[in-house]
């Protein structure tokens, strides 16, 4: 197969994840024989600094006739003080918004060889396997109008039907092939946009008679997630809680450094299904420059990418078990209690894909 695929490394620890995802998907292609059309671009603090712009109409446009795009990170603190217009962010926001990739998945599980990483007590943690559904082109962060002037800013968080409705079919569709339950979360004792979120998704829910509904209030789900988070399967929300429970999700995980992300929008005419591809962390500019940073979030990604943009199942597999493998046997890296540099632990991850086995059909 023909994987048409730009890199989008981007800021602070972005270039040196980025690389390693590269290079598993190098590995990826030899060992099962596909072929790698890899190019790279520019986004958020890279793009200001080289095209002026935190993402350029040339790079808008290979996005979007790439059949996916990996992304690193964006954000340096140096772009703080920028309008929001000229923040490295934008960039990010305007690449999902092109690309019209209005679901962002995010799952998070507590893998056994990592329950000793998180700060919360194993027992609550144990056997944690949820997927958050973020709505990601809507609400807060796109609606308008929005500004700022002098001493009142404001936002506005807007959402139609429609934009609730697609990404709630994306939800049960997945919890079809999961564990069956939606938990929906909101805030509709307060927000007219979170009381159509709960009639949307409970309209919706009647497509899917084998799939449980609950709906949750965002304050009591963001305390749910540490407290029972063995209650959640898949997670629907808005874009803005979606953003801010993901990072709390993380903690259950061990370490943020291993969590991968894929942001999908409709099939195209083609068949082909766009997709974005990002670990969830930042670009961590402490860490950035030393080759010290987990790439596994990135290399994550790189397998969600060649599952849902590509069906590419086997290959997929073979990344997870080398990341399975690589977090029970190592070498890991600081964020892990380790001492390996990124490309070690890259390096030890392509020598296992180099030996995955296909399934036979
Ligand atoms: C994320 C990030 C982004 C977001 C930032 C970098 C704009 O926090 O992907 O979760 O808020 O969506
Ligand atoms: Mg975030």
């Amino acid at each position: 197969m023909q994987l048409k695929i730009l890199s989008l490394p981007g800021d602070g620890i972005g270039p040196e994840v980025t690389a390693e995802a590269e290079k598993v998907l190098e590995c990826v292609a030899t060992r099962f024989g596909h072929h790698l059309e890899l190019t790279r671009g520019h986004i958020g603090g890279a793009a200001l600094k080289a095209e002026g712009t935190p993402l350029s109409a040339a790079t808008k446009r290979a996005a979007s006739a790439a059949d996916a795009v990996l992304l690193g990170a964006v954000g340096m603190p140096e772009y703080d003080r920028n309008a929001p217009a000229e923040r490295p962010e934008k960039g990010l926001l305007d690449l999902r918004k092109e690309l019209a990739v209005y679901a962002n998945l995010r799952p998070v599980k507590a893998y056994p060889s990592l329950v000793g990483a998180s700060p919360l007590k194993a027992d609550r943690i144990e056997g944690t396997d949820l997927l958050i559904v973020r709505e990601l082109t809507g609400g807060l962060y796109f609606g308008t109008p929005r500004g700022i002037d002098g001493k009142h800013a404001f936002n506005t968080m807007a959402y139609t039907a429609d934009e609730i409705e697609r990404v709630a079919r994306i939800a049960f569709e997945l919890a079809r092939s999961r564990r069956g339950k939606v938990t929906s979360v909101d805030k509709a004792n307060v927000l007219e946009t979170s009381q159509l979120w709960r009639q949307v998704v409970t309209e919706v829910a009647r497509d899917y008679p084998g799939v449980e509904l609950e709906h949750l209030l965002v304050d009591n789900a963001a305390m749910q997630l540490v407290l029972a988070p063995r209650r959640f399967d898949v997670l629907l929300t808005e874009n803005m809680f979606g953003d801010i429970l993901s990072d709390e999700a993380a903690v259950l995980a061990g370490s943020i450094g291993v969590l991968a992300s894929a942001s999908v929008g409709a099939r195209r005419e083609d068949g082909k299904l766009p997709g974005l591809y990002e670990p969830i962390h930042g670009s961590a500019p402490a860490i950035a420059d030393k080759g010290v940073a987990n790439p596994i979030g990135a290399v994550g990604s790189v397998a969600l990418m060649l599952e849902w943009s590509f069906g590419l199942r086997d290959e997929a597999r073979a990344i997870d078990a080398a990341v399975s493998r690589w977090l029970d046997d190592g070498p890991l890296t600081a964020d892990l209690g380790g001492t390996a540099s990124t490309s070690q632990a890259g390096d030890a991850l392509c020598a296992w894909i180099r030996t995955a086995h296909r399934t036979p059909s």
